[in-house]
């Protein structure tokens, strides 16, 4: 029932992020006085904060303009002298008292733990704050203070030729073979993850010490409301244990399915706050994360891509031309240099993952093409994102993943996309015009040479239909090819941790089946989770369990085949894959069936304790609209079409 990204952060995150954005808004059309009473960097800081006062104040600016003015304030202030940037959001801080502690979280990029403020000045220095980006900013960073953009029409032609006419009799037939591939997504271990401690927290993140649930103590409960269990807890990231136990079940079941290789779509950090997550912290994770894959999978090469956690501070990441790139240098050299050390890439590609933002290509053994892009270049988080928004590709990438498919098509290859932020689906977490270049992409290279695209990010076990065109015609003979996105291991928020593998054809590289797996977390707590003990305790609702014998491992067991749950009477040829048109007719069978739409929510869920109802027809019409688009403008286009009267997170 929960958009991961607005909710798996922390509340005082989002707020932190909005406020940051809405004061670096600063404001105020009048002209900077003269520096009397004040000189050099004081004289902004003062001047700033004024002005700020100013523009809430004013009756005669909208949202929108106030905010746009802001941002102008902001590059200008940002441009005289970055550093002032982070001491103004703490002094606005202190003097509103948005938060308990101001010190550290508004500090530069150089000083303390929390280094977004640095970023923000940065991008202020970029923008165009009365154009796109001004907008795009005030939409999405200034609680929709100016409307969303008109998606933009980019002229892609150019970048590509037209598409041979003998393509289709040159692509290889299916000879019926198959191979196995495993998909894993979304770990985010937490490495300060502490048994006992407090998983049912009120602010973020849960699981570690020190935190509590606050309505329990003001209700003068001092015991923890729902412990912390040894495998992982349901609003809590994963502990060490369970990372290792998971890589041992793709382990032991890998040796008897003989998988090729696997794609992991992302996010190894933690949900933590910033107070905790440092860069330090961030490296430790990734490095974590891949060292347990190898120790675990042996010769089993991995193509990764980063998650939106995967990177510091959160979600960042600029682009070269930007002019920022240095600080994020680290991360592609880190992981493409373990890649390599790890057997996965080769030298050569570990060399051209370090001057593409750690994303490549490679070729298996069997001639499929896997390309890694990194979505944190469409991810409405990373603030560098907004500038030159008029621009479709201002980190050159989609032009790069373009160049691969070009390649591709010429020698009639086939080509999977992994990435970690889908660009429609249920998230609409991209950026709207990163998406529509995306589409257009797609459009022109699926299904003969895009073959699938993978992702992960929203923790639930989902897909999207792409549809050719501009997406709005969702009819049968327009589904063109599918997004598949994983299932995580992480149980937040209310999931059994899970992942899956494909049966893929051996020559058309077409996913025939969909395999998952998944562990009953909650056999191995101490209590029982399906007998909850609900006692009205004054002004605090206390939900308790009845204590048990909790399974000491967990178990991996088999989940589900999409092929079963999905073509429950077996109409689709079991020699036809799973492509687009299985999931176009999965899509009625879910909306319009009580049981494809149960099935549908048990498995995104992975029979937790939590499957929701999704029975309320606007629940089920948004699915809808979460399924049929493979773009951001999409979705909102559809919500528009069904006559959507309330936003349900899926
Ligand atoms: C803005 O309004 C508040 C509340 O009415 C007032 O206290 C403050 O002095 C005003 N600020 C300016 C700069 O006018
Ligand atoms: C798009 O660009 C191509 C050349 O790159 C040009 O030939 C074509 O006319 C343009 N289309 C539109 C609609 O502007
Ligand atoms: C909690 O304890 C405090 C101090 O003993 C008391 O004043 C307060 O009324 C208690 N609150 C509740 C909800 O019982
Ligand atoms: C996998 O397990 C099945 C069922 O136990 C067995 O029949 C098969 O031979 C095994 N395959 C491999 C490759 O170990
Ligand atoms: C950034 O661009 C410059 C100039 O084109 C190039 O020399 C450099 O290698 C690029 N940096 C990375 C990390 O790709
Ligand atoms: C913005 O993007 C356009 C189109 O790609 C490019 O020509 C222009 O130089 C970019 N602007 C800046 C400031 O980099
Ligand atoms: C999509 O294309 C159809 C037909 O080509 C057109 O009628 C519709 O207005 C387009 N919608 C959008 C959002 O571009
Ligand atoms: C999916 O496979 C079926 C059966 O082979 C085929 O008829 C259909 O055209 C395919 N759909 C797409 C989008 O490739
Ligand atoms: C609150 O719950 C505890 C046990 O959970 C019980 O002992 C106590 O009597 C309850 N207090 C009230 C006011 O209901
Ligand atoms: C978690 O705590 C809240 C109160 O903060 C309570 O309403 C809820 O029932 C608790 N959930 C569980 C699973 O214990
Ligand atoms: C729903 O699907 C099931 C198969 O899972 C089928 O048996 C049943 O007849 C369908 N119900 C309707 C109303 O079509
Ligand atoms: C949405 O509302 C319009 C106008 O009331 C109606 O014509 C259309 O059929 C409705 N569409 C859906 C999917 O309910």
């Amino acid at each position: 029932m929960v958009n991961v990204e607005s909710t798996s952060h922390p509340t005082m995150n989002v707020l932190f992020t909005l406020l940051t954005w809405a004061t670096v808004a600063l404001a105020a059309m009048q002209p900077l006085g003269p520096p009397t009473k004040f000189s050099g960097k004081d004289y902004l800081v003062k001047h700033a904060i004024q002005e700020i006062e100013n523009l809430y104040n004013s009756t005669r600016l909208d949202s929108c303009a106030k905010c746009m003015g802001a941002l102008a304030l902001g590059k200008t202030i940002a441009i005289e002298d970055d550093r002032v940037i982070p001491e103004i959001l703490q002094e606005l801080c202190k003097k509103y008292k948005w938060q308990a502690v101001c010190t550290n979280v508004y500090q530069g990029r150089n000083f303390g733990v929390e280094a977004k403020a640095g970023h923000i000045a940065n991008v202020l220095q970029l923008i165009d704050p009365y154009g796109t980006d001004g907008e795009y900013i005030c939409h999405y960073q200034v609680k929709k203070a100016c409307p969303r953009p008109a998606t933009p029409v980019f002229n892609l032609t150019g970048w590509w030729p037209e598409k041979p006419a003998d393509l289709e009799d040159r692509l290889a037939k299916s000879k019926g073979d198959r191979f196995n591939v495993v998909h894993l997504s979304d770990f985010h271990v937490d490495l300060r993850y502490q048994i006992g401690s407090e998983s049912n927290c009120t602010s973020y993140m849960c699981c570690v010490e020190p935190v509590y649930n606050n309505d329990a103590r003001k209700a003068n409960f001092t015991d923890v409301v729902l412990p912390a269990q040894k495998f992982g807890s349901y609003e809590c990231d994963i502990p060490q244990v369970l990372l290792e136990d998971s890589l041992r079940s793709v382990a032991t079941i890998g040796a008897n399915k003989s998988f090729e290789f696997g794609i992991f779509t992302g996010d190894m950090v933690s949900h933590d706050l910033d107070d905790w997550l440092s860069l330090a912290n961030v490296i430790k994770s990734e490095e974590d994360v891949y060292y347990q894959m190898k120790r675990f999978l042996g010769d089993l090469p991995i193509y990764s891509t980063f998650g939106n956690h995967d990177t510091f501070p959160y979600a960042q990441q600029a682009q070269n031309a930007s002019g920022f790139l240095g600080e994020f240098v680290w991360n592609a050299q880190l992981s493409a240099s373990l890649w390599k050390d790890y057997g996965w890439i080769d030298e050569a590609t570990q060399a051209e993952a370090v001057h593409t933002y750690g994303a490549f290509g490679v070729t298996t053994k069997r001639g499929l093409r896997v390309i890694s892009m990194d979505s944190n270049f469409w991810y409405n988080a990373n603030y560098y994102n907004y500038w030159n928004t008029t621009s479709p590709d201002t980190s050159g990438m989609m032009k790069w993943m373009v160049d691969q498919l070009i390649e591709a098509e010429k020698n009639a290859q086939k080509v999977w996309i992994i990435a970690h932020v889908p660009t429609g689906g249920s998230t609409t977490n991209a950026l709207p015009h990163a998406t529509e270049v995306f589409r257009q992409i797609v459009d022109r290279f699926a299904p003969h040479t895009i073959a699938a695209l993978f992702f992960g990010h929203t923790h639930e076990d989902q897909f999207n239909v792409y549809y050719a065109g501009n997406g709005t015609d969702n009819s049968i003979d327009n589904a063109l090819t599918v997004g598949w996105i994983s299932q995580s291991v992480t149980p937040l928020h209310n999931y059994n941790p899970s992942w899956r593998y494909y049966e893929v054809d051996s020559d058309t590289f077409e996913i025939m089946e969909s395999i998952n797996y998944y562990a009953q977390l909650h056999k191995t707590f101490e209590f029982d989770m399906d007998k909850p003990e609900i006692a009205n305790n004054g002004s605090f609702t206390r939900v308790t369990y009845p204590p048990r014998t909790p399974d000491e491992e967990l178990e991996w067991i088999f989940e589900y085949s999409a092929r079963d749950v999905y073509d429950p009477d077996q109409k689709w040829p079991r020699e036809a894959p799973l492509n687009a048109t299985f999931w176009h007719n999965a899509i009625q069978y879910i909306i319009s069936n009580d049981t494809g739409r149960e099935d549908y929510l048990k498995y995104e869920y992975r029979e937790s304790p939590f499957v929701p109802d999704g029975s309320d027809p606007e629940y089920i019409k948004n699915m809808y609209c979460y399924f049929s688009s493979g773009t951001v403008p999409a979705v909102f286009e559809c919500q528009k079409r069904m006559n959507i009267t309330k936003e349900i997170w899926i």
